[in-house]
């Protein structure tokens, strides 16, 4: 009892399966493409040009790779929790059933960065991409002050300065409506999600493809830029610090495990949708980047539209692509955002539900069969961080937080492999301990590339949850004080895909 009380995994699936029935109908194909659409948006989009400016130079291909292998040996522990747990969850529930309240609370907590955050996140580079579109195919320019973040943080600097503008409205104002939209309980629909998700991959590969031809190779040399003196500034240890930036970019593919209920044979399609969804996203990142620093000098990428910028470098035989880049980057980024302000309110619901916090944030709108109270929350959190903040800093933090959750999701399976180890686990992590091991290491580099400043965040973040957890949390869990009941189901309209 107590800190280390556990959800029993029968009971997981009396509440989350109780409400409703889904239909199953999804396979591993279906997972695959709910994970890319929730994968490919602001990281591959906006970061990669930040990220090779900055850090990398056209090394960021290494980065790209490096971050990938931290995601797969990550994804193949979170494939063994999903697959043992196969309900709607996600780390947290899993972490619930298996490693403890308090565990449990500190990934739940953390997923608020990486989704709340995200949603900021995604929607600054969006308003990117969607000012350079008003600008260059509507001539409406907007005010500089009205487009961009007024605050913002120099690298190496704990304390944001102001920069005279007075906030990112764009970004901001689809955040709200988006909310408008969840809250009413508006879903993406299946289909205009598949037509989405076909329009990103189409963009990438055309950027691919066409572009290929337009590179310039005198611009990867030299491939790895010489290192500055500090540290994350070129060379080695900037790959690493790239690698811990554009880490962003591969967030979401833990939102396969949310279909769970309506795939028709989880235990295998679910790691199926997980590992397919990262290597798909793998080669497409690792060429796409390739050919962005093929295109533009590396130096020139620190813009907010840095893919729109390395097309035009091609001349005006790509001008056709340009419209098509702005309009696919405008959809697939939205329909992030859409994603993650969606997953969030769920994960407020399930932290809620379990007593951990107040019952405001389990609030069903009668009508709508939504969770407004804690869609409204997030996404009100959402629209001013959006509308204040720069996307560096913010995607920092953002990847800072999930590779937090993924050690600690691979230091679960080293735990439970020890403590438990007669539970069916239908798909097994391979090479245990030394693929989990390796998912800490990379994470941890990572995390390490990502500077103090980041790290200071962090901390306050964890401490600040803490706080929460022992001041409420703590005293309100329902499994803590032993209650065996399950709670109440979640309405209908809270179990659709994310
Ligand atoms: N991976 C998602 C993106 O890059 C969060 O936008």
């Amino acid at each position: 009892m107590g800190i280390w009380s556990k959800k029993s995994i029968s009971q997981l699936q009396v509440e989350e399966g109780g409400g409703h029935e889904l239909r199953r109908t999804l396979t591993g194909f279906h997972l695959t493409l709910l994970g890319v659409g929730a994968i490919i948006g602001a990281g591959i989009f906006v970061v990669t040009g930040t990220a090779a400016a900055q850090h990398a130079g056209p090394a960021i291909v290494l980065s790209f790779v490096l971050a990938g292998l931290g995601c797969l040996f990550a994804g193949l522990c979170y494939a063994e929790f999903a697959a043992m747990i196969p309900v709607a969850g996600s780390a947290y529930t899993y972490g619930y059933a298996t490693l403890g309240e308090l565990i449990a609370w500190i990934i739940g907590w953390d997923l608020i960065l990486e989704y709340l955050f995200a949603s900021s996140t995604v929607a600054v580079g969006w308003s990117g991409y969607f000012t350079s579109f008003l600008r260059d195919y509507l001539q409406l320019h907007l005010p500089p002050e009205l487009i961009t973040a007024p605050f913002d943080v120099r690298p190496g600097s704990h304390t944001p300065h102001l920069t005279g503008a007075i906030v990112n409205l764009p970004a901001a104002l689809l955040v709200a409506l988006l909310t408008g939209l969840l809250t009413v309980g508006v879903h993406e629909s299946a289909r205009v999600n598949n037509f989405i998700v076909f329009l990103k991959v189409a963009v990438v590969l055309l950027v691919i493809g066409f572009g290929a031809f337009y590179v310039e190779p005198a611009n990867w040399t030299p491939f790895i830029p010489e290192n500055t003196g500090t540290f994350g500034v070129y060379g080695w240890s900037g790959i690493l610090a790239g690698a811990g930036v554009i880490f962003f970019a591969f967030i979401g593919f833990d939102a396969v495990s949310t279909a769970a209920q309506e795939t028709r044979n989880p235990q295998k399609d679910l790691p199926v949708g997980i590992l397919g969804s990262l290597a798909v996203c793998t080669l497409l990142y690792v060429l796409m980047s390739a050919v962005m620093t093929g295109l533009a000098r590396y130096d020139t990428l620190n813009v907010p539209e840095p893919v729109y910028v390395a097309i035009s470098r091609a001349g005006s035989a790509l001008n056709w692509l340009r419209p098509i880049v702005s309009l696919g980057a405008i959809a697939g980024l939205a329909s992030v955002v859409l994603v993650m302000l969606m997953g969030q309110p769920r994960i407020f619901y399930a932290m809620s539900r379990d007593g951990l916090l107040p019952p405001f944030f389990s609030r069903v709108h009668q009508r709508f069969k939504t969770p407004y109270a804690s869609t409204l929350l997030t996404g009100a959190v959402a629209m001013v961080v959006a509308g204040l903040f720069p996307i560096a800093l913010l995607g920092q933090l953002v990847s800072i937080g999930t590779l937090f959750a993924f050690v600690v999701v691979c230091g679960g399976i080293l735990v439970l492999r020890y403590r438990q180890p007669e539970l069916p686990r239908p798909f097994r992590t391979p090479f245990v301990p030394v693929v989990p091991l390796l998912g800490i290491g990379i994470c941890v580099s990572l995390m390490a590339g990502l500077g103090m400043e980041t790290w200071l965040r962090l901390i306050a973040w964890l401490g600040l949850g803490l706080l929460i957890y022992f001041g409420y949390g703590r005293k309100h869990s329902r499994i803590g004080h032993g209650e065996r009941t399950p709670a109440p189901p979640p309405p209908a309209d809270l179990g659709g895909p994310l």
